[in-house]
């Protein structure tokens, strides 16, 4: 339990300092948005984050409801004024409540940048 928690603080502390210093939205995405990045984008979701952000993309996963704050839906034009530097970002590095775990070890940056072109190409 004590690895666990260490990690836990450690993936914390890494998250805000990183949310502090940079400005997200200026990221830009090196990933150029075609229907290749789009494809192994969905691939990816069906993968790592179906289980909460459902199927249908509405944040209706079959683990949803065990969060105190409900996982985003991606359909109904959450993310139009949502930069894909913020996405990136807390994909990489876990949500703002912290039940959103952090994707830094399980993915590379380009396919983080793959779903985040997927995820913006829903409900255009
Ligand atoms: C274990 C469940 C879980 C998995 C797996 C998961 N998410 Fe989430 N996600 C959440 C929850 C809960 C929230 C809302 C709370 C938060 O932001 O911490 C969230 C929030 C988000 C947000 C919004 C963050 C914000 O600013 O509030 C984005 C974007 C996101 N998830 C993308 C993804 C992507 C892409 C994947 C797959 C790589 C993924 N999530 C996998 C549970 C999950």
């Amino acid at each position: 339990m004590r690895i666990i928690h260490f990690t836990a603080c450690l993936i914390f502390s890494a998250s805000v300092s990183f949310a502090s210093e940079i400005d997200v939205d200026a990221i830009e995405n090196p990933v150029t948005v075609d229907s290749a990045s789009i494809t192994k984008g969905a691939k990816l979701y069906q993968k790592h984050c179906v289980v909460c952000h459902g199927e249908k993309m509405d944040g209706n996963g079959p683990s949803a409801e065990s969060f105190e704050v409900a996982p985003w839906g991606f359909i109904d034009g959450e993310l139009k004024e949502i930069s894909d530097g913020y996405l990136f970002q807390q994909i990489k590095n876990g949500g703002p409540w912290f039940e959103m775990p952090p994707f830094v070890l399980a993915l590379k940056d380009e396919q983080i940048w793959n779903l985040v072109n997927y995820l913006k190409s829903l409900g255009k």
